[in-house]
């Protein structure tokens, strides 16, 4: 029995994910969109991950972004697999085994600018969520940025009873078999029981659903949201009172189009909001009205707002990158519901964008050319690109260039790992400062890319030959694909559409 797990699922490892949200490039932009004040990047800034899993944002973030970073998760195997990536971009990131309570305690670490935790808060014990509130006070520059990501009520009530159920079957019916067959047959379980039709399940009707959808999770995802001893959903002001100590306070969050409240909650409901004055019960009483589930929020240590006219001036200075070759999509689903964005600006927006290669771009220039339009129109069509992921906002160019043998080297190696394994479907761009998703096939094509091989057939032949090495094929409409002829034939077709669609905008991004 492992004791230094608080009872923490530890059985199997975490996922390979990646999250924008602990991106310091893309949280600035949330926080400019909402008129707050964040620092430009710089050398001497200091960022923390606490429980970075694999490692895989904390590792594509030390190495896309000027400043040191640090960060900690108890699993011994998840640090080791995030100093291998580290060692493999040469960032110099400082990556621990240590739980929180010994990070708390290290006398070798920095004041940090930026403390950071996803999918953490929900999970812990209560002692923990205080050490980590120790943690901030202790060690957060006034000025720097708390990111807090967690489950809330009112959103998980219907749910909340379903997971307890989870944990005590697994806690009175398991006997010590793997995490897979405990999972398994704690949805079994509870499948069997909802056939029943337990009153409880009949008066809340989302909660078949909610199981259901619940249950397409893989068995690994399943087992570290779940199976935790910790389960602690809380509600918005319960959070923002306990880091009230850490001096921290709430800014904004990082589903950057909530900075557009219009789009982002009835009129009526808005109305109703506007008459609340104090911040924090409208932004809970916001949680009512969307029956929010799950919050990602930016605190800061001592928050400076700015006029709407710096804002609008720092957005329109800011560069944008286009996220694909495709034409923008013409209607967006946003919480009021689908609505159109006026297709001559977008047009316009795309063109400036997409002109000489895709380089990234600022507004500056744009809107002396075009004074037909206004620059709150600019930032609400960039808030909702930004947000849908279309375009990306993007750090200084001096910053770019800075980092870039950084992401070359983090990037080389994923390509060469994709020869054997498709875990990690992202890649590091110095441009965005963040992670790009970049799939298995489309990292070995660019590792033939960088092989020498410029032609679709060439790529084909010699990804084909890394593919059945390994006795893998390409599977077509669900069915194994054969002969090595028809694999090479499904590979070029892919090559094809890679060079002609994908590549010109991983240039773009410099991670081609
Ligand atoms: C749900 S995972 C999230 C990982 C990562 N932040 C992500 O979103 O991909 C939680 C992580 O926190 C780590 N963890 C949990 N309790 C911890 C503690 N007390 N000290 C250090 N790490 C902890 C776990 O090992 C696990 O990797």
């Amino acid at each position: 029995m492992n004791t230094w797990n608080y009872g923490y699922f530890t059985e199997s490892t975490y996922t390979y994910g990646y999250y924008r949200e602990l991106n310091p490039v893309f949280q600035k932009f949330c926080l400019l969109a909402k008129s707050f004040a964040a620092p430009e990047a710089n050398e001497n800034e200091n960022y923390c991950e606490l429980g970075f899993g694999q490692g895989v944002s904390l590792n594509i973030h030390a190495a896309a972004n000027l400043g040191n970073f640090f960060g900690t998760d108890f699993n011994p195997a998840h640090a080791a697999h995030a100093n291998e990536l580290c060692s493999a971009s040469g960032s110099g990131g400082k990556f621990f085994d240590d739980s929180f309570e010994e990070m708390l305690n290290r006398s070798d670490l920095p004041r940090f600018d930026s403390i950071n935790l996803h999918g953490i808060w929900s999970w812990i014990s209560t002692e923990n969520q205080k050490i980590i509130v120790e943690f901030a006070r202790k060690f957060l520059n006034p000025g720097g940025t708390f990111y807090n990501s967690y489950n809330c009520y009112p959103g998980w009530s219907p749910a909340a009873p379903l997971r307890e159920l989870f944990v005590l079957h697994d806690k009175y019916a398991q006997k010590s078999k793997k995490t897979y067959e405990r999972v398994e047959e704690a949805m079994k379980f509870t499948e069997e029981l909802l056939a029943k039709k337990p009153a409880y399940f009949g008066r809340v009707p989302d909660v078949a659903k909610i199981f259901e959808s619940t249950r397409k999770h893989d068995h690994d995802y399943l087992a570290h949201e779940y199976f935790n001893r910790d389960w602690i959903c809380m509600y918005f002001t319960d959070v923002v009172e306990l880091l009230e100590d850490a001096k921290l306070e709430f800014t904004c969050t990082a589903e950057v189009v909530e900075a557009l409240e219009h789009l982002s909650i009835q009129r009526d409901a808005l109305d109703f909001l506007n008459q609340i004055e104090a911040p924090v019960m409208r932004e809970q009483v916001k949680d009512y009205f969307i029956n929010r589930q799950f919050r990602k929020d930016i605190f800061i240590r001592g928050a400076r707002r700015i006029s709407a006219y710096e804002r609008i001036t720092r957005l329109m200075n800011t560069n944008y990158v286009l996220m694909s070759t495709d034409p923008l999509p013409e209607k967006f689903q946003v919480a009021v519901g689908e609505i159109s964005l006026a297709k001559d600006v977008c047009d316009k927006i795309r063109e400036h964008l997409a002109s000489q290669n895709y380089r990234p771009k600022n507004f500056s220039e744009f809107l002396k050319k075009n004074q037909d339009i206004s620059a709150q129109n600019i930032e609400q069509i960039l808030i909702i690109l930004v947000h849908n992921g279309n375009v990306a906002p993007c750090q200084p160019d001096a910053a770019a260039k800075l980092v870039k043998p950084k992401c070359d080297a983090l990037n080389k190696y994923f390509c060469t790992r994709a020869k054997n394994s498709g875990d990690i479907n992202f890649m590091a761009s110095p441009i965005t400062g963040g992670g790009i998703t970049v799939n298995r096939f489309e990292q070995l094509f660019l590792g033939a890319l960088a092989d020498g091989k410029k032609s679709a057939n060439t790529i084909a032949s010699s990804i084909w030959e890394i593919l059945s090495e390994q006795g893998q094929a390409l599977l077509q409409n669900g069915k194994r694909l054969e002969t090595p002829e028809e694999n090479i034939a499904q590979l070029k077709d892919m090559a094809q559409d890679f060079l002609d669609k994908r590549l010109p905008i991983l240039k773009a991004l410099q991670i081609a």
